[in-house]
């Protein structure tokens, strides 16, 4: 995680962002304290951070900082001018931490913010901030199998936005935001598949993380949360406002550096 001494909306490269809607920092520390406490505290998960820097207000969003599978790192090729030069800082992190193999697609890429791994396959999302033809260097540089998954509405525009990988048997999206092909490549393979409403999807409930057993969304998915605890999940739902301005929730801003995701 990057702690949000720079984070603001200053610039708009999605739907949610807005120069004239700006973020409360103290709000948005008070959120993003109350997730790092709940990962650290109550969890028990372990948290590394990076240092933020001055004029990268996005960083805080760790998730697009790179996609990590074993100990090979596959770093962002940015779309958006205004956050190419978070790339250098990640990779800084990565090195200065023993991890060897780490490379740089040709293709745009956002990092785990468009590629969530759910058992041995990738879901990769395409076209608003990353390149189809990324995927194909994701496949040959982790080896795994990747599925691309269209996205078709700007308000959802990485995949961590529309779908959340909640155990190995079980993914949740929001149908409009795909395509039909998509959708089918989704449904062939998932045995279940939870469908978000839009208000729940809209609420920023499926920028969610999932260990398997507690999942972590906004409080402003309700009926997600409900669906969630029923089937026997520990939910815990957080205020995440401030970042949701940015077009971010708390998937963004959770980059997995373990030996890949939820469903390991
Ligand atoms: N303001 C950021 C952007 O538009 C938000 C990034 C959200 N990250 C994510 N993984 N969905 O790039």
């Amino acid at each position: 995680m990057c702690p949000p001494n720079h984070f603001d909306i200053e610039y708009e490269i999605n739907p949610w962002m807005h120069v004239d809607d700006p973020v409360s920092p103290e709000r948005a520390a008070a959120q993003w304290e109350g997730l790092y406490h709940l990962y650290t505290k109550v969890l028990g998960w372990q948290v590394a951070l990076i240092e933020p820097v001055p004029h990268l207000p996005d960083m805080v969003f760790t998730a697009n900082g790179a996609l990590v599978m074993g100990d090979r790192v596959a770093l962002p090729r940015f779309r958006q001018p205004e956050r190419q030069g978070e790339t250098e800082h990640f990779a800084a992190w990565f090195r200065d931490r023993g991890f060897k193999t780490c490379v740089q697609p040709r293709h745009d890429f956002e990092g785990e913010g468009d590629a969530l791994r759910w058992n041995d396959v990738l879901f990769a999302g395409y076209p608003w901030r990353s390149d189809k033809p990324a995927h194909a260097e994701l496949a040959q540089f982790f080896g795994v199998e990747v599925v691309s998954l269209q996205l078709t509405d700007a308000r959802f525009y990485h995949l961590d936005t529309a779908l959340t990988i909640v155990d190995e048997r079980t993914v949740a999206l929001y149908p409009p935001a795909f395509t039909e092909a998509s959708l089918e490549a989704v449904y062939r393979r998932v045995p279940r598949v939870v469908e978000a409403s839009e208000a729940d999807a809209l609420g920023y409930g499926l920028n969610a993380v999932s260990d398997g057993h507690h999942i972590v969304l906004s409080d402003r998915a309700p009926e997600l949360a409900a669906t969630y605890a029923a089937l026997g999940m520990t939910v815990h739902p957080m205020p995440i406002s401030e970042f949701q301005k940015s077009g971010g929730g708390m998937k963004c801003l959770t980059l997995d550096v373990r030996n890949g995701g939820a469903s390991r």
